[in-house]
């Protein structure tokens, strides 16, 4: 147990003496974790570091918008936005399998990233968001004779070819010491409290190939319901009302591309499903579905029939973890 401001400090001064006045590369992904790092070597070094922030195409609603928001123009650190989404689809065009998406992604995460760092001269070090658990995976996988560097990290473990040593400043803090820390270091609570988001983002939730047209709906109906999760509290009476977003681990839509009659004014409709799925947890390995309110779910499925042309049917995912997975690829 450690006093924030004092913790702050250490770790301040222990950055500056690593890195003295070397630059610094950190890869942004709008995730807790890097956004943490970003804000806690930001307050070390200032404009040593540069954030290399890449937009597959793939991220929610605005994210984009939000990260340089954030970053940029409030916390004045230097972040270069790239927007990949061409690329990563082009590359995604035809491809159904899950883990081939995932491969391609985090190919052209890395080969995106690496471009973008190369043209950073002066850079010695490569920072990254990694905290307490990821070590602890890393090792353990590393004695089963697998890989050592955590590969689903949004930065996809990137290669040593960088030729950068690595600063991860968070390495020794738990999620919750991550996330008190953000606080302090100023980042909005709606950021640092945030369900987690999968590195291959909307790329594992766009059932089958991906397709931008598809990922533009799914955006629109995901940020629906989780505008309507943010805005809907358990017990209004309690004490302390606590959200649906808050109450759920992870919550999201999710584009089947199937599509089912539906009547809309005289006529008939021939649209897409859109599934949604909200998930309790402790560790993620095994997850209960959320017991939503009917209400609250009538609400989002009106909505998202209302307001996202191209959708005309929602459905509520009711499957535990086992068997089913949290992510539906
Ligand atoms: P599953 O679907 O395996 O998900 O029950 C468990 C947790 O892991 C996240 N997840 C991923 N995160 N890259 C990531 O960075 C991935 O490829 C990936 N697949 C699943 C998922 O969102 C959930 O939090």
């Amino acid at each position: 147990d450690w006093n924030m401001p004092d913790y702050i400090s250490e770790a301040v001064a222990s950055i500056r003496a690593q890195v003295g006045t070397d630059d610094v590369i950190l890869g942004l992904s709008g995730g807790v974790d890097s956004s943490v790092a970003a804000a806690l070597i930001h307050r070390a070094i200032g404009d040593q570091l540069t954030c290399v922030f890449v937009d597959h195409g793939l991220l929610r609603l605005d994210e984009g918008k939000m990260v340089m928001e954030m970053f940029a123009n409030n916390l004045g650190v230097k972040v270069i936005h790239v927007d990949a989404t061409a690329q990563f689809m082009g590359h995604l065009a035809g491809v159904t399998d899950p883990e081939a998406k995932r491969k391609i992604i985090g190919r052209e995460f890395v080969e995106v990233f690496q471009a973008e760092s190369g043209k950073l001269k002066n850079a010695k070090w490569l920072a990254q968001g990694t905290i307490y658990p990821d070590v602890i995976e890393s090792a353990g996988k590393g004695k089963k004779g697998s890989h050592t560097i955590k590969s689903h990290h949004n930065v996809g473990g990137l290669p040593d070819t960088l030729n950068l040593k690595l600063l991860e400043p968070l390495r020794e803090l738990f999620k919750d010491e991550v996330r008190k820390l953000g606080v302090a270091l100023g980042l909005p609570h709606s950021m640092v409290y945030r369900h987690p988001f999968p590195g291959p983002g909307l790329g594992v939730r766009i059932l089958g190939e991906v397709k931008k047209d598809f990922a533009d709906l799914l955006r629109r109906a995901d940020a629906i319901f989780i505008e309507e999760l943010r805005n809907t509290y358990v017990d209004p009476n309690a004490e302390k009302p606590q959200t649906w977003y808050d109450a759920t681990s992870q919550a999201f839509a999710v584009f089947l591309p199937v599509k089912s009659v539906g009547v809309m004014g005289d006529g008939r409709t021939y649209e897409y499903v859109v599934a949604l799925r909200a998930v309790q947890t402790q560790d993620f390995m095994t997850a209960h579905w959320a017991h939503l309110p009917h209400e609250l779910l009538g609400k989002v499925s009106n909505r998202i029939i209302n307001e996202v042309r191209g959708i005309n049917r929602v459905v509520y995912d009711i499957s535990g973890k086992p068997p089913a997975t949290i992510e539906w690829e």
